[in-house]
């Protein structure tokens, strides 16, 4: 069983090992996060004016609500001014950007269950981030736009940490997966039946729900079980979160021992460093390739989705010019 370790200022080496041994970091908001969920904040809002986003699902049809999102998404997760906020909130943690990797922010929604969690606000049921080809030296990092409630949360099953999950990880091409599936979330509004990692097996169905203020931070390893809670609340939740990795762990293949993750590809492309934005060497990638792409199939998915922006921008502008 790992620990949770509350506003720690521990060195972020010894984060990282305790991260990759189980362990969870709550960390407080800062002016970084606060700058994150603001400019969040504000673009849900100026979305869905002149009503709540929380309350969204009271005014709007699910089909409405998933076409909006699938516009914001989008232009949240490649704002410029997030690749600035990233990494001065690696710098407020004691993180070094020479050597620190990102990869975009996601901006996730949560409605009440009977109303959407399909698609571009799917629910993700228990899984680790690891059957999704994220490497083992992943770090997950969470961050709630407005305060949490219980039910409306994200669930951890610290139990699985270093117990193996019966899972048909296997089926899972990351590769594969951004050419098909992804850039179609938006079509999934009731169901999703995109093919997915899930577990083959009865869990014990006991989570804990870490509840920290907004702009507050849960870290946790990419190898930990977690799912979103089905929200039984009359309110929405937004959260933001994206992934790092560390240079120094990346060539020395630290990171959480894998216990039972057996998809194919790597995630390693999309992570940039926060000192220049620049990738990860061909040598640091090589060392997680499988050879499991073929030619146009290993896309770098952040680039493709930014020239899809640009196009979705100026077709937008074009409409209301
Ligand atoms: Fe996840």
């Amino acid at each position: 069983m790992g620990s949770v370790f509350i506003d720690s200022t521990i060195a972020d080496e010894e984060r990282r090992a305790r991260l990759y041994a189980g362990d969870i970091f709550i960390l407080p908001p800062t002016a970084g996060t606060l700058a994150l969920i603001d400019l969040a904040r504000q673009m849900l809002e100026e979305a869905f004016a002149p009503h709540d986003p929380r309350k969204i699902h009271e005014k709007k049809t699910a089909e409405e609500v998933s076409a909006i999102l699938g516009k914001l998404k989008p232009l949240f997760i490649h704002h410029p001014e997030c690749k600035e906020i990233i990494p001065r909130i690696m710098l407020e943690h004691g993180v070094d950007g020479e050597k620190l990797y990102f990869d975009v922010p996601r901006l996730r929604s949560a409605y009440p269950s009977h109303f959407l969690s399909a698609g571009i606000a799917y629910a993700f049921h228990p899984h680790r981030d690891t059957w999704y080809s994220a490497p083992m030296c992943q770090l997950n990092w969470w961050i709630p736009i407005y305060p949490l409630d219980a039910n409306n949360a994200m669930g951890f099953y610290p139990r699985y940490f270093d117990e193996a999950v019966r899972n048909n990880s296997e089926i899972y091409n990351y590769y594969e997966w951004n050419t098909k599936s992804r850039a179609t979330a938006a079509q999934y509004v009731k169901n999703d039946t995109r093919e997915q990692p899930k577990a083959q097996q009865e869990l014990e169905p006991v989570t804990v729900r870490y509840l920290p203020p907004p702009g507050g931070i849960i870290i946790f390893s990419g190898a930990q079980l977690h799912e979103t809670v089905p929200n039984s609340t009359e309110v929405a939740r937004y959260s933001i979160d994206f992934r790092t990795v560390h240079y120094d762990d990346v060539m020395q293949r630290r990171g959480a021992q894998n216990v039972d993750s057996r998809c194919t590809g790597t995630t390693m492309r999309d992570y940039l460093r926060a000192s220049d934005l620049s990738h990860l060497p061909e040598e640091a990638i090589a060392l997680y390739d499988d050879g499991s792409g073929v030619g146009d199939r290993v896309l770098q998915f952040g680039d493709k989705l930014i020239s899809e922006v640009k196009r979705k921008v100026s077709d937008a502008s074009m409409a209301t010019s």
